[in-house]
């Protein structure tokens, strides 16, 4: 970090090394180093004083836990938040690259600042998150969006610092997006706020599903040592945090890459049920990495939550072989099978992609009986979107718009009936939810969370908040229930 380019040196240049969709696949097991050995450089400190910044971020959970470590680190910097752009010194975009509306979104965003840029020049825009890490995306910001001021990658986030101060005295757009993906950084800053936090498990992936994209943006699947996942879980719990989510791409790969001792997500999941943290939640799990101690560990629930989010993806086992899921559609069942039977009430979601390149009429059939036949409580559902550089991306796509958007709204129907029907089992019953805060629209109604992750608003005072409560369902919607406060119910949250 120290012979980086002296940002007021005439001869500043970009350093930039482009992402490689053809190497990723190649990467092999480099060693994966981990750096304990992170802090703000002592001249930075001081450096955001007075100043303001915005982060806006987009796609799944790994992002917005990302924007938390940039939030800490611009703190820690001397800046403040805002959520007013004309008051932003420095507006960062998080972005993700899953589906082609994630990237038309950021681009529309970045017509939007173009002006406001223009309006007020000292403002520093910086593009980073998953998009960045794509090649063909760097290369349009650079030639149509010449504005922007700092690109940096999904391994460069811990060098937010550093490229922030070039940026500011650069007149050059800082481009840093590291092909390297080998380091996990520890001691990284988090901004966390309300009584849940997330916690990286582990970075990357390396199932390299033929339609998606995450393997390249986000590198090699790499594992957090158990002691360091240990040491944050359990500050955690001493700091009161009420529930923790644990964060992979696939978490059931989790300690896969550890060559020197065998751990696996199950013994993780083992060690953190003895820790005095009231809620436990993962994701994602990858049906094929699911196995059977990890199911058993679970069956002792205690601070292990009854939900699990196991994408399924489709219901067709020429699809999923398509897919490169390597599973069929009888091992997802038996899968199934299995959970149910260690954990009956368990509650089970997904992800399901519809119009995958050649799917035919029955092949969608299938998914639909997939789906009732697990009764799933609810799932994402997302029409097939081609991403440049992947397997499914060079496959004849022969399914007709329209016919793609008829499954997906059928497939939704479906799902708001198992939603529904799920929801009105609860009625009457007596259920334990966490507070989380007040309802959005109603601030005399809180807003609070089953053990299996549904939405409970009930009438209650503020105190209530990062608590743990029980509330008699009175009333039940598709996406949320409603109930009434048990009186004495109230269990401590701290
Ligand atoms: N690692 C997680 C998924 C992360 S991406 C897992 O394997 O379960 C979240 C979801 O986006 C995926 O489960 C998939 O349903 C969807 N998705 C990924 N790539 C997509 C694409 N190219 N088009 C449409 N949906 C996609
Ligand atoms: Fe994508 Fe598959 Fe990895 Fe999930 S497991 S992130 S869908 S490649
Ligand atoms: Fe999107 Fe990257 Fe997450 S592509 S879904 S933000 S890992």
């Amino acid at each position: 970090m120290n012979n980086q380019p002296k940002a007021t040196e005439k001869d500043y240049s970009i350093y930039f090394q482009p992402p490689s969709l053809k190497e990723a696949k190649k990467r092999g097991k480099e060693e994966v180093k981990v750096h304990y050995d992170f802090s703000i450089p002592e001249s930075l400190k001081g450096f955001g004083e007075g100043k303001f910044y915005m982060i806006r971020t987009y796609g799944c959970q790994m992002n917005e836990h990302d924007t938390e470590t940039m939030k800490g680190m611009l703190d820690l910097m001397g800046f403040q938040s805002t959520e007013d752009k004309l008051e932003a010194d420095v507006i960062l975009l998080n972005t993700c690259a899953i589906r082609e509306n994630a990237e038309d979104k950021v681009f529309g965003e970045l017509g939007h600042l173009k002006s406001l840029k223009a309006e007020k020049p000292s403002l520093i825009l910086g593009v980073c998150g998953c998009m960045s890490q794509e090649e063909a995306v760097v290369n349009r910001i650079m030639q149509k969006h010449p504005f922007v001021d700092m690109i940096f990658g999904t391994h460069n986030i811990h060098r937010l610092p550093n490229l922030l101060q070039d940026a500011t005295f650069s007149k050059e757009m800082v481009v840093e997006v590291w092909s390297k993906e080998g380091d996990i950084i520890e001691n990284l800053p988090k901004r966390r706020e309300g009584v849940r936090a997330w916690v990286n498990i582990m970075y990357g992936c390396d199932k390299f599903c033929t339609y998606c994209i995450v393997p390249y943006t986000r590198g090699k699947e790499r594992s957090r040592r158990p002691q360091d996942v240990l040491a944050e879980v359990r500050d955690l719990a001493r700091k009161g945090f009420q529930e923790i989510t644990l964060l992979g791409q696939n978490v059931n790969a989790y300690g896969k890459d550890f060559e020197d001792i065998e751990y696996s997500f199950g013994d993780l999941m083992n060690d953190i049920h003895k820790i005095d943290i009231p809620r436990v939640r993962f994701t994602t799990s990858h049906p094929r990495d699911f196995d059977d101690h990890l199911i058993k560990v679970l069956s002792q629930k205690g601070n292990l939550m009854e939900h699990i989010h196991l994408p399924v993806q489709s219901g067709s086992s020429q699809i999923l072989k398509k897919m490169s899921r390597k599973y069929t559609r009888e091992g997802y069942l038996e899968l199934v099978r299995k959970i149910r039977e260690a954990i009956p009430d368990v509650v089970l979601t997904t992800d399901i992609i519809v119009g995958f390149p050649g799917e035919t009429d029955e092949q969608f059939e299938e998914t639909m009986s997939l789906v009732k036949e697990v009764g799933f409580d609810s799932a994402f559902t997302f029409i097939y979107s081609p991403r440049e550089g992947t397997p499914a991306a060079a496959m004849k796509d022969d399914v007709p718009e329209s016919v793609k958007k008829e499954r997906l709204y059928r497939l939704n129907e479906l799902m708001t009936e198992l939603s529904k029907k799920s929801n009105d089992k609860l009625l009457g019953q007596v259920v334990e939810v966490l507070v989380e805060g007040e309802s959005k629209t109603n601030p005399d109604v809180l807003s609070a969370r089953t053990r299996t992750n549904k939405l409970v608003h009930f009438a209650g005072t503020r105190d209530l908040i990062g608590k743990r409560v029980h509330v008699r369902v009175v009333e039940t919607q598709t996406w949320l229930v409603k109930g009434e406060l048990v009186p004495d119910s109230v269990r401590t949250a701290i």
